[in-house]
């Protein structure tokens, strides 16, 4: 039962997060802020053979950049980098049975903090001397 601006998509990730937390050794990490309200998002990657094997995330923030954070991160667990680089906010959006529209700016954090923790990883990658 649906009550107030969100779906029940949305309560359920903002109740019950999927993936929170931090992680130790992470292959690629990134934290970005929203300008529009100053919250923040963390993502930590665990990356084998160009495959997300293990995904956390860490947001301050509102209910939607909660779920948005919870749903990403179940989108993208297991999926290649490639896969992963296509999801957009607006799918986690779909995927999260909509969100007002005053409240899409906060789907953005998660999907800018995937690509700025994807980037993390590529920079190791190549400071390591990649083949
Ligand atoms: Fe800041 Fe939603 S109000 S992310």
């Amino acid at each position: 039962m649906a009550q107030g601006p969100y779906s029940d998509t949305v309560m359920d990730h903002f109740e019950h997060p999927r993936n929170m937390g931090e992680m130790d050794g992470a292959d690629g990490m990134a934290q970005v802020g929203n300008p529009a309200c100053g919250d923040v998002t963390r993502i930590f990657l665990k990356i084998e053979n160009d495959r997300i094997v293990d995904v956390k995330f860490k947001t301050f923030g509102c209910a939607a950049a909660i779920a948005s954070s919870s749903m990403t991160t179940e989108l993208i667990k297991g999926k290649t980098i490639d896969e992963a680089l296509k999801l957009t906010n607006e799918i986690v959006a779909r995927e999260l049975g909509g969100l007002p529209e005053a409240k899409m700016h906060c789907s953005v954090m998660a999907e800018e903090a995937l690509r700025a923790a994807i980037e993390d990883y590529r920079k190791k990658q190549g400071e390591q001397g990649d083949p």
